[in-house]
Formats: C-alpha cells, structure tokens, sequence
C-alpha cells in the first residue's frame, strides 16, 4: 500500500497531545487515512466513570464517519514513545465494520519506532452480520 508512513505516524503523535488520560495516564493518538487522502484524527477520552472512556481509535472514525467518510486505507496509533501499542479487540471491530482485512495498521512509537501490520493479522474471522 503506497503512502506516507511517517507522515500518518507523525500525525497521530500530533493528536496524541491532546489525549485526556488523567486515570490511566497512558496516552494515545491515532490517525486515520481514507482512500481519498484525508486524514482524521483521534485521541483517548478517559471518564470518571471508566467504562464511557474513549479509545483513540474510535475518536478518529467516529470523526471521519461523522463527516460522510466510510472508505478507509491505513491507521496509524501511537502509545507511549518506547512500544508498539496495537488496537484493543473493540476497537478491532469497530474497524472491521467498515474496513476489511486489507487496512494497514501501524503500531507505534515514534516515526522511527513502529510496527506494521494489518487489520487481518490482529483480527482473523471478525464478526459481520
Ligand atoms: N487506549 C486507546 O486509546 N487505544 C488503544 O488501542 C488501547 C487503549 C486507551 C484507553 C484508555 O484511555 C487507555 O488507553 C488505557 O487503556
């Protein structure tokens, strides 16, 4: 898949500012690439009550699929500077509705300290109704 990787990565550490983890402190940004070359962003959104808390990722799709954007090519999602942080199960399948196995994650980091993978490896056999 031909596009900027660490442009994208660059753009979640950018959102990852703004994340409100007050609870966790762990931090995440995401950036979310559609197939016409615009990128949402997300971050994580802790509550005091825990369970409403607001994955980075689902930030970004509800951002993009809010503004009438549903055709995804790659996101990236960046923890603390030193892992590999990777998209919880619900996230996952938040995903899966409307990208397939083919959508390019890469897992951060920083730009220099990043894992590719995609939607397929981290779920095989999502749900689909
Ligand atoms: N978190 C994300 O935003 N994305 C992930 O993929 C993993 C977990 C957030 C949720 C919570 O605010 C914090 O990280 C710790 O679980």
């Amino acid at each position: 898949m031909d596009f900027e990787r660490k442009s994208l990565i660059r753009a979640a550490m950018e959102a990852r500012t703004f994340s409100y983890a007050p609870f966790s402190n762990f931090h995440v940004g995401a950036a979310l690439l559609t197939k016409d070359g615009e990128v949402y962003t997300g971050c994580n959104i802790e509550n005091s009550a825990y369970s409403p808390t607001l994955c980075a990722e689902r930030c970004a799709i509800a951002k993009a699929v809010s503004e009438g954007k549903r055709e995804f090519l790659a996101i990236a999602v960046v923890g603390p500077e030193d892992g590999h942080t990777t998209p919880c199960g619900v996230c996952r399948q938040v995903l899966y509705e409307f990208c397939d196995e083919s959508l390019v994650i890469l897992c951060g980091g920083t730009e220099e300290n990043y894992m590719e993978t995609t939607l397929g490896e981290l779920l095989p056999k999502g749900f689909r109704l």
